[in-house]
Parts: C-alpha cells; sequence; structure tokens
C-alpha cells in the first residue's frame, strides 16, 4: 500500500514537475528572445514569432493600458504548488513516515529519529526564511553581495546536514529547501505581484513597472535552481555522490555546474562561446566530481584490507551478507520496513552474492551506503572482511 502511494505521488510530482520547470524554461528563452518592433504603442515590450505542432504563434509581451482587461487570462502557478505539495507527501511517507534508517546513518551522526526529523524540517524553515528576508532587505539592490551571501549560507546548510543526517537524507533536504523557496518564490512574490497588476488595471491606473521587476529577480533566481533541483531528484540513484565524507562538497559543485550550464543557455552569446562555456562547465564539474568521489572513498577497498594476502573463507563471507544484508535482500525479506527485496536485489545463494559482487563492493566497502542506514549494524571488521575477500577476487568456495 505504501510504496503504492509512493509511485502515485511520485508520478504527480514528477509531471507537474515538468510542466513547471518546463514553463520556466520556456518563458525565459521567451524573454530572452523578444524582438522590438517598430512604431509599437507604449507598453510594448517585445514580440516573438514561432512556429510549433502545424501552426504559427505570434506572442507580444506588453503592459496593459488603463482598464484594458482581456476576459480570459491565463495563469500558471497550480504547477508550482502541486510540485512541491507532492513534494512535501513525498518527504514525510518516505522520509518520516519510513523508519529512521532513511534519515539516520549512524557512522554520520548517532542522533534519535525525531531530532533528524526536527533538523530537517527547521532547516526547510529556517532556510527558506533566511533567503526570503536577505532578499526583502536593502541588500535585494546589490545582487552580487546578496547571491554570495545567500551561496555560503547555502554551502554550510549543505554542510552541517550532510555531518547530521545520512547522505542521501541530507540531499533530498537541500533539494526540498530549494524547491520551497521556488515554490514560496511564486506564492509570497510573483503572484501577488501578478494581483497588483490586475488591480491597478482594472481600477484604470498606470502599471507600476516595480511590480514586473520584483517578480522578475525572484522568476530568474528560481530559474537558477531548477537545474541543481533535478540533480538532487537523481541524486539517490548514485551513492558515489552521497556516500563518501567529501559529499556536502560533491554537492556543492554539482550545484555550481548546474547553475553554471543555466546560466550559459540564459545569456545571449555568440554560439561557440556559448557551447564552450558549457563543455568546459561539464568537463570541470565532472572532474573535480570524479577527483572528490574517488579521492574521498575512505580508505580505499584495498588499503582497507587489513592482511590482504590472509586467505578468506567463503563461509565467513556468507555469515555476514546472510547477517547484515539477508534481512532486507531475500526473497523472503525479514525485516520490518521492507517487505520485498530493493530493487529485486537478493544474496540468498552464493551464486547471487557472486553476481553483486561488484555492487556490493561498491555499496559496503567504498560508499558505505549499505545497510541502509546500517540498521543491521554492520562493523568496519566486517566490511573488511568483504574487502579482502573482492582482492581475492571473490571466490564462493
Ligand atoms: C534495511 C534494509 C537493507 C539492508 C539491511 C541492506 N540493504 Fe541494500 N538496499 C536497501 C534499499 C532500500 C535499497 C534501494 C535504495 C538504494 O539503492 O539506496 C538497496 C539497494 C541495494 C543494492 C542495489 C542498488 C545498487 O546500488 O546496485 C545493492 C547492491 C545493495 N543494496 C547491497 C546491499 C548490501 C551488500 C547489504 C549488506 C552489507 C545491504 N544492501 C543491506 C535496503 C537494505
Amino acid at each position: 500500500m505504501r510504496e503504492l502511494l509512493d509511485l502515485l505521488v511520485r508520478w504527480v510530482h514528477l509531471i507537474a514537475g515538468i510542466m513547471w520547470i518546463g514553463n520556466s524554461m520556456l518563458w525565459n528563452w521567451l524573454d530572452r528572445n523578444l524582438r522590438p518592433r517598430a512604431g509599437a504603442p507604449e507598453g510594448f515590450e517585445g514580440e516573438i514569432w514561432m512556429v510549433h505542432s502545424g501552426g504559427f504563434y505570434q506572442m507580444e509581451k506588453k503592459q496593459l493600458a488603463p482598464s484594458q482587461m482581456p476576459e480570459v487570462l491565463h495563469w500558471f502557478k497550480w504547477q508550482a504548488y502541486t510540485t512541491w505539495m507532492s513534494g512535501f507527501a513525498l518527504l514525510l511517507l518516505v522520509y518520516y513516515m519510513g523508519d529512521a534508517s532513511f534519515l539516520v546513518d549512524p557512522a554520520v551522526a548517532k542522533i534519535s529519529h525525531g531530532a533528524a526529523m526536527g533538523i530537517g524540517m527547521g532547516s526547510l524553515i529556517g532556510g527558506f526564511l533566511v533567503y526570503d528576508l536577505i532578499w526583502r532587505s536593502p541588500l535585494r539592490t546589490k545582487e552580487p553581495v546578496a547571491i554570495t551571501l545567500c551561496f555560503v549560507l547555502l554551502a554550510a546548510i549543505i554542510y552541517g546536514l550532510n555531518h547530521l543526517l545520512s547522505g542521501r537524507a541530507a540531499f533530498i533536504h537541500v533539494g526540498a529547501l530549494l524547491g520551497s523557496i521556488m515554490v514560496g518564490n511564486v506564492f509570497f512574490h510573483i503572484m501577488p505581484s501578478q494581483r497588483e497588476l490586475i488591480a491597478l488595471t482594472k481600477a484604470g491606473k498606470r502599471q507600476d513597472a516595480k511590480l514586473g521587476k520584483h517578480a522578475k529577480q525572484r522568476s530568474i533566481h528560481n530559474n537558477y535552481m531548477t537545474f541543481p533541483v533535478l540533480f538532487i531528484m537523481l541524486s539517490n540513484h548514485f551513492p558515489s555522490t552521497y556516500g563518501n565524507s567529501l559529499n556536502w562538497l560533491v554537492l556543492a559543485v554539482l550545484m555550481v555546474a548546474g547553475a553554471l550550464v543555466r546560466h550559459f543557455m540564459n545569456i545571449r552569446f555568440w554560439w561557440r562561446g556559448w557551447l564552450a562555456g558549457i563543455a568546459s562547465t561539464v568537463i570541470i564539474g565532472v572532474g573535480i566530481t570524479f577527483a572528490l568521489t574517488t579521492r574521498s572513498s575512505d580508505p580505499p577497498p584495498a588499503a582497507a584490507a587489513t592482511n590482504p594476502q590472509e586467505k578468506v573463507d567463503f563461509t565467513a563471507v556468507r555469515i555476514v551478507v546472510g547477517q547484515r544484508c539477508v534481512p532486507c535482500h531475500s526473497a523472503k525479506p525479514t525485516d520490518d520496513q521492507w517487505k520485498v527485496p530493493p530493487n529485486n536485489v537478493v544474496f540468498d545463494s552464493p551464486e547471487q552474492i557472486k553476481m553483486y559482487a561488484e555492487r556490493i563492493k561498491t555499496r559496503a566497502v567504498i560508499t558505505k551506503t549499505m545497510p541502509f542506514g546500517n540498521k543491521t549494524g554492520m562493523t568496519q571488521d566486517e566490511r573488511d572482511l568483504l574487502a579482502r575477500w573482492f582482492l581475492q577476487g571473490s571466490p564462493i568456495e
């Protein structure tokens, strides 16, 4: 039942997110490609012609003249609200209503499930309030200062969360914070500005350009956050990003790289410069990430294995896997939370263990992201034993 609910909410979350982010990209692209028109009336800001799905579209950006309210006006807000609501529901469903192993990793910090929930929620609410205050304050006109300040604070939150919560929970909370800031921008700033623009027009008054500018500033913030958030949504499938001692740095680097790629896509640019900008960001970002994830997988399996020569008896490996992994990874799991084997990965027979040897190494020796939340209490000695077993070619007899 829970899994079905998870699937349903996730599906909604993905659809709404695609619609919201798709809109955000399209509108930013439109703004960049608007053209002036000779002899255009006052209030005209630009126009664009497009061809799509078998027809031509002409779009004009303009301020409305007093009292010139169109009969039907479309809004774009439910995409954002639905994305946030489904995302928040997922956070509760998966991380808060699940057992502590989702939020807490004893190797990171020995805290209770309740404390972890408090830290998670606190970071969301606190992070949003601080961001909003900064951009309401006079600092908002000094953009370079405000952006630097926000980034330093965000880096502090990333560092803190990655030292308090399990890696994957820390990543997801950073994503949830950015998502909440984005939807907060829509709800508290962009929508009210638009409502005021409409109210002025209806009252037969001129539009206040400041309102549009304010909404646009927040909308651009949202636009820069899209790529980092999308990476975080995927990150849970990539244990080497969240499962190492420098995971906070990996996250920070990939977020900057994502925002930079967005930036190159946003600015008007000579196309070769544009391509070079994106390509070098991707290459540098991936390069640093590779260096960080390989360097910090402490200790590497070869060094981890004390007495690598000492012959490992497969029976010992089987016992360790049986105690620490099989409670979840079995055709019939005994774990209280996992009733079907996660990812369909099963270690019931020697052949199955052998088949997954490479992944077992990645998850239990290098990234130490398994056992999940170390729920079954695997020790370093047992990880060392597995490391030695791999070095000797993972024999099963
Ligand atoms: C408390 C339950 C639990 C225990 C115990 C557990 N796992 Fe997992 N395992 C999971 C969950 C949940 C997933 C899916 C999420 C993920 O990949 O992080 C998973 C996924 C995996 C995968 C498939 C994904 C991939 O990276 O290839 C492997 C391999 C794996 N676990 C190995 C292990 C090993 C080795 C152990 C024992 C050292 C272990 N697990 C113990 C819950 C558990």
